[in-house]
């Protein structure tokens, strides 16, 4: 390995000087320096916050922020806001959010806003006298944090519980507390670990003046991102007859037996469920994104959750009874409005203010109210047209610029693949044929 390149200090280094250095080890060209240049914003007070955001930043990097209407929601109708890459998402999600708004809408409900942390360690002592001097110290284990734990009190939230147990698995002399939160609004990530650093400092506290024999190391003090009582269901309910107009070759029944076969399959078969969940996220990761949310622990948690039946499978589920669809969606759901980004980044401010200023449990509702629209709409895709057709059709946009089209040339094109399945060879020969065709002329 070489250590020529490597840089000490790049942190310290300014903006030009960053960008210098990448220039000296041959790693952009003028082109690139000019595209991070042309993405900094131009109010610099916006600019400073965007930059302190992260370490290292040179540049912003945009996606669309868009607004999918129409979400019927306990009664209430939403507009939500999106942060997505992709093309279809928003659409698919509008799509489904109007079709149900007029057929009853998204039913809602938490089913809990519990959260976890713990403080992993090892004791090289006797088991039963470390849990029985824990059992007689626990309230004064509880009063060391109260310094913590006393504003998120105020506010309705704190230490549910606290426990100590032997770790999971056989992992010989370690052990755990186990400290369950509610977090009121707030995702509540820094304040639990805040909670647990302080846990652990009191025990080691605790232990030094016992006069147990032993040695007691903290190995890490950390919330889990895995959330299982942290969860919101989002259900749509309709007769089948409501599906009649979707396919020429299905009636609503059918319709509805076969969405709940393709369910079925992603149940019990993991390669097909980690696409249908992915379908899932597409809508859940924009709204939370959106909303200066943290999409990877949300992410993290979905996929353990879809794996406690000790097989990853669908994270929806389909019954139909007496011609009733019943279509929902279980989902943990770690999310905020105060706190972290949600009060600093000017356009997670501007999604929540979108949503009405929502408390984090009404914010959970709606993202799962996203994640079950952009499902439903998959798999109706899927199941009658096929995906393609209206994938590369929001997608026709992005492979013109691609091409460079000019105005007239995509004029022509979105006029003439209107009705026709798009891809991208066929767009490719299409440029290609009315360049030739303008060249003869
Ligand atoms: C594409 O982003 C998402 C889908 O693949 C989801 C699915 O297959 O259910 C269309």
């Amino acid at each position: 390995m070489t250590t020529t390149h490597i840089i000490n200090g790049f942190s310290k280094l300014s903006r030009d000087e960053k960008l210098s250095w990448l220039q000296k080890q041959n790693k952009i060209s003028r082109q690139t320096i000019e595209t991070l240049d042309a993405h900094i914003h131009s109010d610099t007070e916006l600019q400073d916050l965007y930059s302190e955001l992260s370490e290292n930043t040179v540049s912003n990097f945009y996606l669309p922020f868009g607004l999918s209407p129409n979400f019927l929601i306990n009664g209430d109708l939403k507009t939500i806001p999106m942060v997505i890459e992709e093309s279809s998402v928003v659409a698919a999600a509008s799509h489904a959010a109007k079709f149900w708004a007029m057929h009853g809408g998204f039913l809602t409900e938490v089913v809990g806003t519990k959260k976890a942390g713990q403080v992993h360690f090892t004791w090289s002592g006797k088991e039963k006298e470390l849990f029985q001097l824990f059992r007689q110290n626990r309230e004064l284990l509880l009063q060391s944090v109260h310094s913590i734990t006393r504003r998120m009190e105020e506010r309705g939230g704190g230490i549910e519980s606290l426990e100590i147990k032997p770790a999971a698995g056989n992992l010989s002399k370690h052990f755990q507390l186990f400290v369950t939160f509610s977090t009121a609004n707030a995702m509540g990530a820094n304040f639990i670990n805040s909670v647990l650093e302080g846990l652990s400092g009191a025990l080691i506290a605790l232990i030094a003046e016992s006069s147990l024999e032993g040695e007691l190391e903290i190995i890490m003090s950390i919330l889990s991102n895995y959330t299982p009582e942290c969860l919101v269901r989002s259900t749509l309910e309709g007769d089948v007859g409501i599906f009649q107009d979707f396919d020429p070759h299905l009636s609503g029944r059918q319709f509805a037996q076969k969405f709940k076969k393709a369910v079925d399959i992603a149940m019990h078969d993991p390669y097909r469920a980690v696409t249908h969940n992915k379908g899932i996220f597409n809508g859940m990761d924009a709204v939370i994104l959106a909303t200066g949310n943290d999409f990877r622990a949300v992410e993290a948690c979905g996929h353990a959750y879809a794996s406690r039946p000790g097989q990853y499978g669908s994270l929806s589920e389909v019954d139909i009874s007496d011609d009733t669809f019943r279509f929902s969606l279980q989902v943990p759901m770690a999310v905020g409005t105060v706190g972290g980004l949600t009060g600093v980044h000017p356009m997670a401010k501007a999604s929540l203010e979108i949503l009405g200023n929502p408390s984090s449990e009404e914010l959970m509702q709606v993202i799962a109210s996203a994640g079950l629209a952009n499902n439903f709409s998959a798999l109706r895709s899927l199941i009658t047209t096929g995906i393609q057709q209206g994938h590369m059709k929001m997608h026709l946009g992005n492979i013109l610029r691609q091409l460079k089209a000019s105005p007239e040339e995509r004029e022509l094109a979105i006029s003439h693949f209107r009705d026709q399945t798009v891809s991208h060879s066929k767009v490719v020969n299409f440029i290609d044929a009315s360049r030739d065709q303008k060249q003869s002329l």
